[in-house]
């Protein structure tokens, strides 16, 4: 039987639990929480709406993380959201905490499973995830990449006016306004952008997708995304418990690929059972690779400073 838990029954939390029940990606799907009654109440109502969905998985609601030994894999999203005027960079220390807390349960209650990371700093929580369970960095990836493609997929469908089904987004980098949106390499049915739109268009879609995590936390006031968010860690989770061998741009760990060596970063990566199969080197023009290396050095000072909190080994 398979079992995930969602970590953090916030709003990514919980609309992750309601994508995994209903689309069946797991058998059984924990959601922890430390507030108490919260991921109990949830996972009650889930498990309701299964009487009219016609979904067969079962939630179950828990504040002990004894009740997430063995799951297959896990979601993290706990942690703080950012509000308006902050940097995902301001989140650093408490989500640090958290993470480490969460990193040791996962580690002694489920040292087999596969972990997605959606907490932020994204680039920074999932090194933190990676180091602190020890465990093959293979198996801990972060959430990023699918939410920013996603966000530039919508944008360009506003642009042209038509669907959006058709619309592949690339997006690497940092989860950052640094990140390095890839026009070249996003395609509406395989024809590239750059054939559809004008050189400002795409300029402008580009700085929306960066700032698109903060358009919308100015508009909410209270909190953060959360739809595009939790579709895009049950993509992944999907793709990795399904053995999808999907193409998605994901925080993987880079080991010299694109000049990078020892960090956690957005990049194209096959996912499958084993996690992450394979980071794909696409072919880069000067300038962007120039941004992507501007984008990693903004995460290499996030990484600095947990090392300068105590919560990373230096
Ligand atoms: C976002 O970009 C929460 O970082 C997330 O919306």
């Amino acid at each position: 039987m398979s079992k995930v838990t969602v970590v953090g029954a916030g709003f990514v939390g919980m609309t992750c639990a309601q994508r995994l029940a209903e689309q069946e990606v797991a058998e059984e799907v924990v959601l922890i929480d430390i507030v108490e009654g919260k991921p109990q109440g949830i996972a009650l109502d889930l498990n309701q709406a299964a009487a009219v969905e016609g979904y067969q998985a079962r939630v179950v609601g828990t504040n002990d993380p004894a009740d997430t030994a063995g799951s297959d894999l896990f979601v993290v999203t706990a942690g703080m959201p950012r509000k308006p005027g902050m940097d995902r960079s301001d989140l650093l220390e408490v989500n640090g905490k958290i993470v480490n807390s969460i990193a040791d349960y996962v580690r002694e209650g489920s040292p087999e499973s596969r972990v997605v990371v959606v907490s932020n700093p994204l680039d920074t929580m999932v090194y933190l995830m990676a180091a602190r369970t020890g465990f093959d960095k293979k198996r801990v990836v972060g959430m990023a990449g699918v939410l920013d493609a996603a966000r530039m997929a919508y944008f360009i469908s506003e642009k042209l006016g038509g669907g959006i089904r058709d619309v592949r987004c690339m997006v690497l980098g940092g989860h950052g306004d640094s990140m390095v949106p890839l026009p070249h390499y996003s395609t509406v049915d395989g024809v590239s952008i750059e054939a559809l739109l004008s050189g400002d268009e795409i300029e402008a879609i580009n700085h929306r997708t960066q700032h698109g995590g903060a358009e919308i936390v100015n508009l909410l006031k209270t909190g953060s995304a959360y739809y595009a968010p939790s579709a895009g860690a049950v993509a992944m989770a999907k793709a990795i418990l399904r053995d999808e061998h999907r193409m998605l741009p994901c925080a993987a760990w880079l080991e010299g690929q694109y000049g990078l060596d020892g960090l956690y970063m957005g990049v194209p990566c096959i996912l499958g059972r084993a996690g992450v199969e394979r980071v794909v080197e696409l072919e880069l023009s000067d300038a962007d690779m120039e941004k992507l290396q501007v984008s990693a050095a903004a995460v290499r000072k996030d990484l600095e400073h947990l090392v300068s909190a105590g919560l990373l080994a230096g």
